[in-house]
């Protein structure tokens, strides 16, 4: 696999209610295809594949907690430990015949899997809204884009098109103006916090007004915001699952502390309108890889928040869903500017 921190982190592959007991499913996650099935109380994720003829196991069936391929009918129990050939029944399967599983969880209605044992893996970001009963919550996706993960969640962090691709939903062409804000960095990940954009009815009151977003990623591809409008405070929680390196699904809680008249449909729409006009912009970007050397395209000055995550990624070993500079493109403009152009505080 590649060497790139995203094979550490945890993705979200599916809404748990997709995976019943007793089923299986394919899935495909960083390139890989995977099998993804339940016993009564446990999910397992393997490589899509039969140690022994290689055929696809997500389209085996599930028997007695274990997974039974549809080729020959070996059984792997929930371990990955094959208990059971079909065909020769007096031979004992060595303990060295196993499939070696990925980590899985459930979190906040979503399936997680993590390319790596479950001590290797990261943490599942937070999501502090999930146990706060003043929150009224509901899930939106998953919504498909054929594009990385990485230009995503990029898109998610700029609110320098809001005027543009979301006139008169989260902007106002004759107000554009980000007004300047701050980009943090620790260990805990990045922040931008203090964004003051202008929307012309942030919280369906049908006033406009000036509203706040301080955002945070703990991981590449899962972010959340926070949006404080006179109403009150509405979250989202993105996860983003990269499928391959030109694909990908996003779900996205929605938690708000205000507006329980609103009915949740109406709140659906809105948002399924806001992603829908977002995508086809997102699909454009060529190349559909992240171009993390910042002289590869032109940065502004409102852009702090995507030069920083660029950076970011950088410093911490991404390489899947990222282009280089010595990939072969055409001159798009005159004169290239390097990282020293823009150094961020
Ligand atoms: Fe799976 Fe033979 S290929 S049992
Ligand atoms: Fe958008």
């Amino acid at each position: 696999m590649v060497n790139c921190s995203l094979f550490r982190d945890w993705h979200p592959v599916l809404e748990a209610e997709e995976l019943p007991p007793e089923t299986v499913r394919s899935i495909r996650l960083l390139g890989w295809d995977l099998v993804l099935w339940r016993s009564r109380d446990r999910i397992s994720a393997w490589v899509d594949r039969c140690p022994h003829r290689s055929v696809k196991l997500s389209g085996g069936t599930v028997r007695n907690n274990s997974l039974v391929c549809p080729y020959h009918g070996l059984q792997f129990d929930e371990t990955g430990r094959c208990v059971e050939v079909p065909g020769c029944p007096d031979w004992r399967p060595p303990p060295q015949l196993a499939i070696s599983g990925y980590a899985t969880a459930v979190r906040y209605g979503l399936i997680w899997v993590s390319l790596q044992p479950e001590a290797e893996a990261s943490q599942i970001p937070e999501f502090p809204e999930w146990e706060d009963s003043q929150y009224r919550k509901f899930l939106c996706g998953k919504y498909r884009v054929r594009s990385s993960g990485l230009r995503v969640m990029e898109n998610f962090l700029d609110v320098s098109h809001f005027p543009f691709v979301h006139e008169g939903f989260l902007g106002d062409r004759t107000r554009p103006e980000v007004e300047p804000y701050e980009v943090n960095l620790d260990e805990r990940g990045i922040s931008l916090n203090n964004v003051r954009i202008w929307q012309p009815d942030p919280d369906g009151t049908g006033i406009g007004a000036k509203v706040t977003y301080n955002y945070h990623l703990s991981q590449p591809l899962v972010a959340s915001f926070e949006k404080l409008s006179p109403s009150g405070r509405l979250t989202i929680f993105f996860a983003i699952c990269p499928l391959d390196i030109e694909n990908s699904l996003g779900w996205m809680w929605i938690s708000m502390n205000y507006g329980e008249d609103i009915p949740e449909a109406e709140l659906r729409e809105f948002q399924d309108t806001v992603v829908r006009q977002d995508i086809p912009i997102v699909e454009s970007q060529q190349p559909k890889q992240l171009p993390l050397d910042l002289s590869m395209e032109v940065h502004l000055p409102c852009d702090r928040s995507s030069i920083r995550y660029r950076q970011w990624l950088k410093q911490r070993g991404v390489r899947f869903g990222v282009v280089s500079n010595d990939s072969p493109s055409p001159k798009v403009w005159e004169k290239g500017l390097g990282d020293d152009d823009f150094k961020t505080p």
